[in-house]
């Protein structure tokens, strides 16, 4: 009797285990939540319900018009814009990456003119230039000398590369989109009759698989990576903007942010633009939806939850 464990709970060998349990648990549950959450006060879900209605109107040939932001850089009286590149190899190769017509100019656009500093691109986006006046600057892209680099998929030249934002959008937008860009000149989106044909079916189809097939690969390759989602970008710019601030490690200038606001989300709503008729088939809603499953499943093995795209054209 004499040496055998006392499990009653006011025993001290008890107390301590429990509380060594306890302290373990909070360790756990904490750690698991920054990995698993990157994002733990918003839900995606409210913020796509909340924002539906904008993006479904929201110009859907985003990211066509390279040079859409033009208006955006008047520089206000009381605001200073300016931007500067970085010391060559000073900064890490951050990419912005995403599958095109997912916004990613638009986000280039605010991370440069909130941090200061120049941003890249793999591209030659329309209104780069090699002045100030210029909507972006020309730079070379393993110069290291920008806060990211615009890029649509992991084939970046030769160059080292430390990490990304991954902006994510519903494939169902990001398509037409990107259809839309391939398929008119510069300034109109594609004839309606494009999307009776089977080019536009095709196109869609083959694009829903390189969407899920590039994030699922992104994903893999990049460990220092950030998940934004348009929706969600949409629905809170600042919030978000400042997720990606914190991830770029870059101070934020409220003064600069404020500068930014006083004109951002004027120009973006300026370009929504409504489009009365559904381009997908229920058929091609099939195959997008099972792509959409197909990441899903794939991104929850990282930890992140896709918001509801599903049937994304059909919520409205
Ligand atoms: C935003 O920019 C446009 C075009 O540069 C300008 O006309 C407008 O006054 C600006 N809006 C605000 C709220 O300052
Ligand atoms: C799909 O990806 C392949 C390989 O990267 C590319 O050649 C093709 O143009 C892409 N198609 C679409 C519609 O995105
Ligand atoms: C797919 O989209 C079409 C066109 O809007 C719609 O009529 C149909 O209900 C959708 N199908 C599915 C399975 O969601």
């Amino acid at each position: 009797m004499a040496n055998r464990i006392n499990l009653r709970p006011t025993s001290p060998l008890v107390s301590g285990l429990l509380l060594f349990g306890i302290f373990l648990s909070i360790l756990i549950i904490y750690n698991i939540s920054s990995v698993k959450n990157e994002n733990p006060s918003r839900s995606p879900f409210r913020a796509i319900r909340n924002g539906l209605q904008d993006i479904l109107n929201a110009d859907p040939d985003d990211g066509k018009k390279e040079g859409a932001t033009e208006s955006k850089i008047q520089q206000q009286d009381h605001c200073i814009l300016n931007r500067k590149f970085m010391p060559k190899g000073s900064m890490p190769l951050i990419l912005l990456l995403s599958f095109p017509g997912s916004g990613n100019t638009w986000v280039r656009y605010l991370l440069e003119r909130s941090s200061g500093i120049y941003t890249g691109s793999v591209f030659n986006d329309v209104g780069t230039g090699n002045d100030d006046n210029a909507i972006f600057r020309a730079s070379e892209v393993c110069s290291k000398t920008t806060l990211v680099v615009k890029a649509h998929s992991l084939n970046v030249k030769k160059c080292h590369i430390d990490g990304a934002i991954i902006l994510v959008r519903n494939p169902y937008s990001a398509i037409l989109a990107e259809f839309n860009r391939q398929s008119s000149d510069k300034t109109s989106n594609a004839p309606i009759s494009a999307f009776k044909s089977e080019a536009w079916k095709n196109f869609a189809i083959e694009a829903s698989s390189n969407w899920s097939r590039k994030i699922g690969t992104q994903l893999e390759k990049i460990p220092n990576r950030m998940i934004l989602y348009y929706e969600n970008l949409v629905q809170d710019t600042n919030f978000e903007l400042h997720r990606m601030l914190e991830f770029l490690k870059v101070t934020p200038d409220e003064n600069r942010i404020r500068c930014l606001f006083e004109n951002v989300t004027g120009s973006f709503k300026r370009k929504h633009r409504k489009r009365d008729f559904n381009p997908y088939s229920s058929e091609m809603n099939d195959t997008i939806d099972s792509e959409i499953l197909k990441l899903r499943k794939i991104m929850k093995e990282y930890g992140y939850i896709l918001p509801p795209y599903e049937s994304y054209m059909t919520l409205k």
